[in-house]
Formats: C-alpha cells, sequence, structure tokens
C-alpha cells in the first residue's frame, strides 16, 4: 500500500483542515447548546485551529465526520473535549490586581467587623486552572489569620474538565508564578522539581480551603441562595450572548448574602442592574 492511503493518525495532512459554512454552523450551534458560548461568525480561524489537532487525535480527515461524530450517540465524550478547546483559559494569579486589594483593604474587614467569627464563603465561578481561587485564598488566609476562630471556604467551578483537574492539583511551573509576591509564595506553595523543571505547589492548608467542582454557568443548579460574601465571576460573561449574561447575573445575585460583592472581568459591566448592585470601583458591585 503506498503509504499517502496508509490510515493513522502519523499520516494525515498537518495542516488545518477544512471547514465548511454548514459544518461551522453545527460547530457553533454545539458550543452554544453546551456551554452557552456565542462564536461569532468571525470566530472560523479559531474553530479550525482549536479543533484541527482533534480531528488528527481522532484520526478522522474532514470536519464533516467530525460534526457526524459529536451528533452521534458516542458523540458525548468528544463533545466535552470539544468545549475544552473552544474555551478561553487565560488566566494568572492576582490578575485584574484591584480586585484583590480592595478585597484586602475594604470587604474582608467588613466583613470581620461585623459580627462574631463565622466561615467567610467565596465562589470563584470560571476558575480556569486555579490561579484565581488561590490568589482568593492567600488574601483570605493572610487576613483570617490574626483573627482565631474565622475560617474561609472557597467553591472553585469551571466547565473545563482538564482545567479543573489542573487546578486542584495547585502545581505550577516557575513562569506562572511570577505575579505571585515572594513572601506569599514561599509561605503557601512548595518548591519542587520534576523532569527538570523547578515546579510550586500550594500547601495542603491552602489547598483545603477550596472546593473544586464541575459546574456549567448556563445550568440552574447553582450554589445555596444567600450563601456567598463574595463571588468572582472574571472573564467569563464575555462568552455569552446578552440574555443568557443577564439570567447569570441573576442567578449569580441570588447567591450572594445581602451586601454580599461580585467582581466581574475587566470589559464586563452592570450598567443595567443599578437597581440590584451598587458600584464600587471598577467592575466591583455590591449587592443591594
Ligand atoms: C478566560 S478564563 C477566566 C479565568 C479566571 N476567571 C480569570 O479571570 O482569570 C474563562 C473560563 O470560563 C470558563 N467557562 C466558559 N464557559 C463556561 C460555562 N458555561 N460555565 C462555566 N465555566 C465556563 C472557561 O472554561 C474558562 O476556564
Amino acid at each position: 500500500m503506498p503509504p499517502e492511503t496508509k490510515r493513522g493518525a502519523g499520516s494525515l495532512p498537518p495542516g488545518p483542515f477544512a471547514l465548511s459554512g454548514a459544518d461551522f454552523q453545527a460547530i457553533r450551534a454545539l458550543v452554544k447548546q453546551r456551554a452557552g458560548i456565542s462564536l461569532g461568525p468571525g470566530k472560523k480561524d479559531l474553530v479550525v485551529s482549536r479543533l484541527s489537532r482533534r480531528l488528527r487525535a481522532l484520526d478522522l480527515s474532514s470536519f464533516s465526520q467530525y460534526v457526524a461524530l459529536l451528533r452521534s450517540e458516542q458523540g458525548e465524550a468528544e463533545l466535552v473535549e470539544m468545549v475544552n478547546q473552544i474555551t478561553t483559559n487565560q488566566t494568572d494569579f492576582f490578575r485584574e490586581q484591584h480586585h484583590f486589594d480592595f478585597l484586602r483593604d475594604q470587604a474582608l474587614p467588613a466583613i470581620t467587623e461585623a459580627g462574631p467569627p463565622r466561615t467567610v464563603r467565596a465562589w470563584s465561578a470560571g476558575c480556569s486552572s486555579g490561579q484565581e481561587p488561590y490568589s482568593m485564598a492567600l488574601v483570605l488566609a493572610e487576613h483570617l489569620a490574626a483573627r482565631p476562630g474565622w475560617q474561609a471556604r472557597i467553591l472553585a467551578t469551571d466547565l473545563h474538565t482538564d482545567r479543573l483537574r489542573r487546578a486542584s492539583l495547585g502545581q505550577y511551573q516557575e513562569e506562572e508564578v511570577g505575579r505571585l509576591p515572594r513572601h506569599l509564595l514561599l509561605k503557601h506553595f512548595q518548591r519542587g522539581r520534576e523532569q527538570g523543571r523547578t515546579l510550586y505547589q500550594a500547601r495542603p492548608g491552602l489547598r483545603a480551603m477550596i472546593t473544586f467542582g464541575k459546574l456549567n454557568l448556563m445550568e440552574r443548579h447553582y450554589p445555596r441562595p444567600a450563601s456567598m460574601d463574595f463571588i468572582f465571576c472574571r472573564n467569563v460573561l464575555i462568552y455569552f450572548e446578552a440574555a443568557d449574561k443577564a439570567a447569570i447575573v441573576k442567578r449569580l445575585e441570588a447567591c450572594l448574602r445581602p451586601g454580599g460583592w461580585l467582581f466581574l472581568g475587566h470589559s464586563e459591566s452592570l450598567l443595567a442592574d443599578g437597581e440590584r448592585y451598587a458600584c464600587v470601583g471598577p467592575t466591583m458591585y455590591r449587592k443591594r
């Protein structure tokens, strides 16, 4: 058999696969249905570049075959994988530093001065690989260390199963911890080496503050009403259409205690929700 007709991942074309308009529409509809994410018409190249590697891994030779697989009874696992590939998971420790400054200087003092010791509850909704909830945990750990009886529990959720696995391991490479203040890195992370690389893993005490879980913000199974002191839902809403975004913001509001805080990403705002939230700073809101 001539080499070019052999099947197998290695024999597939190295370049991107062609994506027809109909297959693009089918993928857009599946992504919207599964994750609520609206892929605009300009995202065709992104879909090709993110999903071509899936076609290669599955030894498929066209997007039409891939769409047929997604629609088939065996397509469930691949739908999860497809959403994993399509979502943008960029994150960092102490991303949008002013949110963490507000938490340390205003929100946490207001919470701990308001009453007797209790458990502070927070949620990182769309936590990606964990840098956001670990940053929240660091601020909480530092603030509560000097306050006997106070504890903190963070719920960290995402749709992306691989990112969640990484997040719960709490292990980061040297270049990923660059934004962490040195004293916090040394105090709360353990330095190790693996395959010649330096790794930092969150210490058990920090990891124990966080519970990781899969939660699709488009679905209705949100945490208990009025249970959260603050919620970070940053750089997630940008993917949704206006109506879905509004519904998510409403469900998030229900999870907040009265007077709780909602932190959004830098390009997300709640201009239309002035009755329910007071703006307390750039992309920071307090439930009325
Ligand atoms: C750009 S990351 C933001 C991570 C972090 N919040 C930050 O600001 O650094 C967006 C995250 O939202 C998650 N996401 C997208 N759609 C989602 C959905 N429907 N439900 C839950 N998470 C979702 C993605 O998997 C991704 O990890």
